[in-house]
């Protein structure tokens, strides 16, 4: 249509995607294959079939599980490279991407396997398909802050490739406030902050990574709308909020796309992006999120430009780099 087709040519900025979120069950099985790990599933179409989540949990439970088959620094690669052809496709230019160290270290698959496997897929789609890529460490929330600190430590030879830290995870009943130690050390040494807020979890939970962790960028927050006055003060600091439509539809965070707080965001001044999150589980990629929102909320095409523009101006690249890319 006119409209995918001009969604498609807007460069784009991709900011939250969890890496292990892009497995395809395809890959599952190729993986499991050559790696001789056992799936609790028989087919392709057994694994989708099992993807009708009621909440973020019932997610996370077949995620981890999913995560399961990678074990090797070519299973890294080759899941990083898959996602950035297909998102190349989309219209994408640029990507921040999340990895959970946590998911692997606790298997017994070395923070060095991980890494090294995702800056090899990092550095072949800058040269093959010309896409610009950063990584973002999220630790577990459902997991110690002594783990975290662990997991820091496990990347300190790492620090000078990893852009930022990130928090996801089970979001209620870990609130930021359990992580205010580790962000504070991990701001020290010089990286960007990132946290999940507001997307089970209530306003409050915003606040406190504003406050407590403060973040330098805001993943989902939709239920920040909630309290007039954090919305406000999102507003006036300009805050950039990664939303994510089809995740939010799949997990029932919204009950339909019809009724998505992005149109709000947007005319209550808000810094939304839009974003796949995990696009294997969630039904589809940066581009099938943009032409589903946008139909759903009915956006206009100048919408559509200030959320391109946001992608960028909301990146963690350079002042200079995203003058060049606007
Ligand atoms: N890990 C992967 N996707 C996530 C999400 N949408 N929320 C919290 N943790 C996640
Ligand atoms: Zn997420």
């Amino acid at each position: 249509t006119d409209m995918s087709d001009f969604i498609r040519g807007l460069p784009k900025a991709e900011l939250h995607l969890h890496i292990e979120g892009s497995l395809e069950p395809e890959q599952m099985f190729e993986f499991a294959r050559r790696n001789r790990v056992a799936l609790p599933f028989d087919s392709v179409e057994a694994v989708r079939a099992a993807y009708a989540f009621s909440n973020l949990q019932d997610f996370l439970d077949i995620y981890y599980q999913g995560a399961n088959v990678l074990l090797t620094e070519e299973d890294f690669r080759d899941l990083a490279l898959a996602y950035f052809r297909r998102v190349a496709a989309d219209g994408a230019r640029h990507v921040e991407l999340f990895f959970d160290p946590q998911t692997h270290t606790d298997r017994g698959v070395p923070f060095a396997v991980v890494a090294d496997g995702l800056l090899a897929g990092m550095a072949q789609a800058k040269r093959e398909l010309g896409v610009t890529s950063k990584l973002i460490l999220c630790f577990l929330r459902h997991l110690d802050e002594g783990a975290a600190f662990a997991t820091l430590k496990d990347a300190e030879p790492y620090l000078d490739r990893i852009a930022g830290v990130g928090l996801d995870s089970s979001e209620v009943g870990h609130p930021p406030r359990k992580f205010e130690r580790v962000f504070a050390a991990a701001r020290e040494r010089g990286l960007k902050l990132v946290a999940h807020a507001g997307e089970e979890g209530p306003p409050e939970y915003v606040w406190e990574a504003l406050d407590l962790l403060q973040v330098d960028r805001l993943d989902h927050g939709n239920r920040s709308l909630e309290d007039e006055a954090l919305s406000r003060r999102l507003a006036e600091e300009g805050m950039t909020l990664t939303v994510c439509p089809l995740s939010n539809l799949k997990l029932c965070v919204v009950d339909d796309l019809k009724t998505h707080p992005l149109k709000r965001m947007l005319q209550l001044g808000l810094k939304a992006t839009v974003n796949s999150d995990d696009p294997a589980y969630f039904g589809g990629y940066l581009g099938q999120n943009w032409t589903a929102i946008a139909e759903a909320v009915d956006l206009s095409r100048d919408e559509l430009v200030t959320l391109a523009k946001n992608s960028f101006t909301g990146s963690f690249l350079s002042p200079a780099e995203v003058q060049q890319r606007l």
